[in-house]
């Protein structure tokens, strides 16, 4: 890669993906040049995302004889908050070389990182977690992808477990047509979609980006009764 805005680079290698009909392949030739210094993971903050620290601090979530599923995970910092609470942790994402990047990066990590893909999950995982966290990987993937990755974060969640969803918000007025992702954030439509099967809608909120203040983003929780 040779381009220095590591957005720009970023867009290029997923549109690359994209005209070859691989919609997820970029993630990991992204990290993978990551790895080798030839990129920069644009969403790699090395540090827990803030709008999950403010959930955790204002929920107060005890994990103690509790499972958790980080959707997504990257190189792992949310999965490590959340393990630090004490659940269980199983932290998962479709990239082996971000999976890699995770445990290079939590050493002695109470979580356990693994490869696997949100739109094929293993099928132990099915309602078997008291907390689904799940931040921007539904909106990275195409429009058309969405609604079956939604229905998969929602079917992990066991019953009277919680799911906490964190993505960027469009209006619901914009239409499909006129976004160019990724990311394909998520209408308000989209964020109630993943409330389907006794999965229950309990705090939705429109808060401004903490990286960009322009932007807002989607918090969302939801109960299983
Ligand atoms: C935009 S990044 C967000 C990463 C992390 N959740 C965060 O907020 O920093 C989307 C992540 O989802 C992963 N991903 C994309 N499609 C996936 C899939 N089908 N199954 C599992 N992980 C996937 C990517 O490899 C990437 O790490």
């Amino acid at each position: 890669m040779t381009d220095d805005d590591p957005d720009t680079a970023t867009r290029r290698l997923a549109r690359e993906s994209l005209a070859a009909d691989d919609p997820t392949g970029w993630f990991e030739r992204l990290y993978s040049a990551a790895a080798d210094g030839q990129a920069v993971v644009p969403w790699d903050r090395g540090t827990a995302h803030p709008l999950l620290t403010e959930w955790v601090q204002s929920a107060e979530p005890d994990g103690a004889g509790k499972r958790a599923l980080i959707v997504g995970a990257g190189t792992g910092w949310d999965a490590e908050l959340i393990a630090d609470l004490g659940y269980d942790t199983i932290a998962f994402d479709i990239s082996p070389t971000a999976i890699e990047a995770a445990q290079r990066a939590h050493p002695g990590s109470k979580a356990q990182y693994q490869v696997a893909d949100l739109l094929d999950p293993p099928a132990q995982w099915h309602r078997a977690f008291d907390l689904v966290v799940e931040i921007f990987t539904v909106q990275a993937l195409p429009i058309s992808w969405q609604a079956a990755a939604t229905k998969q974060v929602g079917e992990q969640v066991r019953p009277g477990g919680t799911l906490v969803v964190i993505a960027a918000a469009r209006a619901d007025d914009v239409p499909d047509g006129a976004v160019e992702g990724p990311p394909w954030p998520l209408t308000r439509a989209s964020i109630e979609a993943f409330g389907v099967n006794d999965l229950r809608l309990i705090q939705l909120e429109e808060l401004p980006s903490p990286s960009d203040p322009s932007s807002t983003r989607w918090r969302a929780e939801f109960l299983r009764d």
